[in-house]
């Protein structure tokens, strides 16, 4: 199955960065939130993202005008009718995805591919809402997606080979590495990434070092571009605690508990980056 036009559910960080990547690689992409100001947003993100590129000579102002020309903004989902494939890349919950798959489904052309991008929400559960569940994956972009080379594709119990053949071939059209994955709690990438930060948090919660020392252990010491604990603040403490979470209650093992501080700091509104605070102050 050829695959040309896109449909992205979600304008946020990693929602506009799957636009932008498709948009580079010649796909018509249509970038889809629930409000016009969101879809607003994720585009100026995009267009930020671009200008930075054009300023490094890496791209033309014709490039770019072509490229953002490749992206329309919707707020229907009923937009879903002209889509060869849909990636979601909403809010992690499993209502809210389910619901969406739902609608997809009846919307969405029957020849068209659902993916989610979820960190940790099985795929086997989200497909099972749909009438066709051989065609729903799992593409989980890595953050910034346009910088990080990774998609990992996650396999429900019913994908077929044809979907992942497809989505494998899209992956490497947009210059990512497609790594294929068995659909089990956090996958590969937060199975590990995540009890490694949970961890890194116990050792601020006992008192073990501060959250600098912890991250200059991790920098200096393992050669990892971010500490732990910025790259959890980079990626939100609610994402963390939920997947998380998802480990505990999917594995049922202790060796997954989210950390108290943790669970303190989402209670507190300390989300990260995004909400200007975090284990670091960035306001
Ligand atoms: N969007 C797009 N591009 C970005 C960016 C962003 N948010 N942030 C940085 N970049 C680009 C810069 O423009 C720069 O590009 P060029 O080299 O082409 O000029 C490049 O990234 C390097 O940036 P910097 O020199 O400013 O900073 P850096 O060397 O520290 O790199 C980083 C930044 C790439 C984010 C690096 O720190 C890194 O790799 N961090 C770890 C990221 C990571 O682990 N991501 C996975 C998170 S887990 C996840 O996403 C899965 C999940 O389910 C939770």
């Amino acid at each position: 199955m050829s695959i040309q036009r896109v449909m992205v559910i979600g304008a946020g960080q990693m929602g506009s960065g799957i636009a932008q990547v498709c948009a580079m690689s010649g796909y018509d992409v249509t970038l889809h939130d629930l409000k016009e100001e969101f879809v607003e947003k994720g585009l100026n993100g995009i267009k930020k993202q671009l200008q930075r590129q054009v300023d490094k000579e890496r791209i033309t102002e014709t490039d770019m005008d072509r490229f953002l020309r490749q992206v329309q903004a919707s707020t229907e989902l009923s937009n879903a009718k002209d889509a060869d494939i849909i990636i979601e890349a909403a809010v992690e919950n499993m209502d809210i995805k389910k619901q969406l798959f739902v609608q997809l489904d009846q919307f969405a052309p029957d020849h068209a591919i659902l993916a989610t991008n979820t960190s940790s929400l099985p795929i086997t559960e989200i497909a099972a809402v749909t009438k066709r569940p051989e065609q729903v994956i799992g593409m989980h972009f890595m953050n910034p997606v346009p910088v990080m080379k990774l998609v990992e594709i996650i396999r429900g119990l019913a994908t077929t080979d044809e979907t992942f053949n497809t989505v494998k071939e899209m992956a490497e059209s947009l210059k990512k590495t497609a790594v294929e994955v068995n659909d089990f709690p956090g996958f590969v990438s937060n199975r590990i990434l995540m009890p490694m930060i949970n961890e890194a948090i116990y050792t601020v919660f006992e008192g073990v070092a501060s959250p600098e020392d912890v991250d200059e252990v991790m920098k200096l010491g393992m050669n990892h571009p971010m500490g732990p604990l910025t790259l959890a603040d980079f990626i939100g403490l609610d994402t963390c605690l939920s997947i998380m979470e998802t480990l505990h209650e999917g594995f049922g093992d202790d060796k997954y508990r989210p950390c108290p501080l943790l669970r303190k700091y989402v209670k507190a509104g300390w989300l990260g980056k995004k909400a200007g605070r975090g284990f670091y102050n960035y306001s």
